[in-house]
């Protein structure tokens, strides 16, 4: 296939038609964002970690049953996926306590959570991406309830995978974000990204934060987090 026009420019990724209707073209960008874009940031590397990350995930998670849109890397910063049109719910999986939750429920940074807790987010800017109910999600048409229960089912099952995988790296899956969306044929599959924008990853012996927190609290250097990712999870090194 052949990269054709651009049809969508996101936060951290630009989205192209391409010769095969039922193919899109997407090229990572080096741009960081927090705090629904009131944090950014251009960060050289950003775009190739990655795009190099969540290659690697998707082909692990399809190798082991989770269907995917991913296709193929075509170059450092651009990877080729099967079209879908994207469910506008964030699905978050939590293993630790961390982030929003922690915040909002008053509770301390780093607690092991019993059975991991899935959230669903409604993705809209202009409302701050808020948290929401299955009654909402009902109500605004996002999915069926048994779309629903699926959605959750698929994440527990993505969150055993990772977690495992991760933890043969040393590293904690504290939490995570997937995005989901409907092929031409209208079935439901795992898309967006899986990288250390939307992980929580933290060091197994030392805690030490290897994701976007870095960024968002001001930790130290992003890539020089994500290239240890990368480097752990059996990437190529770009040293
Ligand atoms: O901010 P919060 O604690 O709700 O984030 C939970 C997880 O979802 C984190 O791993 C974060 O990186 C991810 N996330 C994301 N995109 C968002 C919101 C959260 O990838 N818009």
């Amino acid at each position: 296939v052949e990269k054709t026009a651009l049809l969508y420019e996101g936060k951290a990724k630009l989205v192209y038609t391409t010769t095969d209707e039922d193919v899109v073209w997407i090229e990572y960008k080096n741009s960081a964002t927090a705090f629904n874009g009131e944090k950014k940031a251009d960060i050289t590397g950003k775009g190739r970690l990655n795009n190099e990350i969540t290659s690697l995930l998707f082909s692990m998670l399809h190798e082991a049953g989770v269907e995917n849109h991913f296709l193929e890397r075509k170059s450092e910063t651009e990877q080729i996926v099967r079209k879908v049109d994207i469910i506008p719910l964030e699905v978050v999986v939590r293993n630790i306590t961390a982030g929003s939750m922690a915040k909002r429920l008053g509770i301390e940074e780093g607690i092991p959570i019993q059975e991991p807790v899935v959230e669903f987010y409604y993705k809209d800017d202009s409302l701050g991406d808020p948290l929401i109910t299955e009654d909402h999600i009902e109500i605004l048409k996002l999915a069926t309830p048994a779309e629903v229960d699926m959605l959750k089912h698929v994440a527990r099952k993505v969150n055993a995978i990772l977690s495992k995988f991760f933890a043969s790296k040393d590293l904690r899956l504290v939490d995570f974000k997937l995005e989901f969306g409907k092929t031409n044929e209208g079935k439901i599959i795992l898309a967006d990204e899986v990288s250390p924008d939307t992980c929580r990853l933290w060091d197994i012996a030392t805690n030490e934060k290897l994701d976007k927190d870095v960024f968002r609290r001001n930790l130290g250097s992003l890539t020089d987090a994500y290239e240890k990712i990368l480097e752990r999870i059996g990437g190529e090194q770009h040293v």
